[in-house]
């Protein structure tokens, strides 16, 4: 998370606090820190649980990811808004990630565009099933973002309208809850957020914005180890000790 964000909503469900609790102040976790002469410690905590508002709301049943955004539209109201998925990451000691921040090219976009905006990548047809693919009538996506003709959620390859998957980053305005209402359960059964894009996209509201950066797809096992190594790498206080310990096995 980035400056210049000053209020996260999380959808949440039964039992899962630890969110809440991380971004939280810890007044005895401080005062025991403070005690001990560890400062700079207790300073970090306090800025994790003072930089920015945290609300939250349940998702009371898991009916897809259109019904989670669906379930902030109150918190929401006729603001803009980014939604961004806890499972895809893209790291902050990228250097491209660094210059522009995935997010902040996406409401740029928006804001220059007046449309929603979603970021993208380009991914080996084979795995189009595992992602919502953009339509763009067959145009090539460079920096340049494209208004996007439709949107289809996990396509089988022979199905898929191109090589340019959504990865959890998106800008939209409230036109997007009018959109999720209408929105019937698609593949899974779930309420698919991409379905709901997709009825943006009728109205030329929707555009796709090719994001290069390094990421990791944490919801893949072998990405979050990667994703934890290649952190425990860039810590001064763990990288000497990682690497050996990297090395010895
Ligand atoms: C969700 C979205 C999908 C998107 C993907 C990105 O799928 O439904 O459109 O491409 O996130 O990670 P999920 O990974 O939750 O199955």
């Amino acid at each position: 998370m980035s400056a210049g964000i000053d209020q996260i909503i999380f959808v949440t469900s039964k039992g899962k606090h630890a969110l809440e609790d991380y971004f939280d102040l810890s007044p005895n976790l401080e005062n025991w820190l403070r005690k001990r002469g560890k400062d700079a410690l207790a300073d970090k905590v306090r800025h994790i649980g003072s930089f920015c508002e945290v609300m939250s709301v349940r998702q009371k049943e898991p009916l897809g990811l259109g019904h989670a955004v669906y379930c902030a539209r109150n918190m929401i109201g006729n603001e803009k808004f980014a939604v961004c998925l806890g499972d895809e990451i893209f790291p902050p000691w990228d250097e491209i990630n660094q210059t522009k921040a995935p997010l902040k090219k996406l409401v740029d976009a928006a804001v220059e565009l007046n449309s929603s905006t979603v970021g993208v990548v380009e991914i080996p047809l084979q795995d189009s099933a595992s992602y919502g693919i953009l339509d763009l009538g067959g145009k090539d996506l460079g920096d340049v973002p494209l208004k996007v003709k439709r949107t289809v959620e996990k396509p089988k390859p022979e199905a898929a309208p191109s090589k340019y998957a959504i990865i959890g980053r998106y800008v939209f305005d409230s036109s997007l809850f009018d959109a999720l209402k209408e929105t019937k359960p698609g593949v899974g059964g779930e309420i698919q957020l991409t379905d709901a894009m997709d009825k943006l996209c009728a109205a030329g509201k929707l555009h796709g914005v090719l994001l290069k950066g390094c990421r990791y797809d944490i919801g893949n096992p072998l990405f979050y180890m990667k994703a934890q190594i290649d952190a425990a790498l860039r810590r001064p206080e763990l990288s000497g000790r990682v690497r050996e310990y990297m090395k010895s096995i």
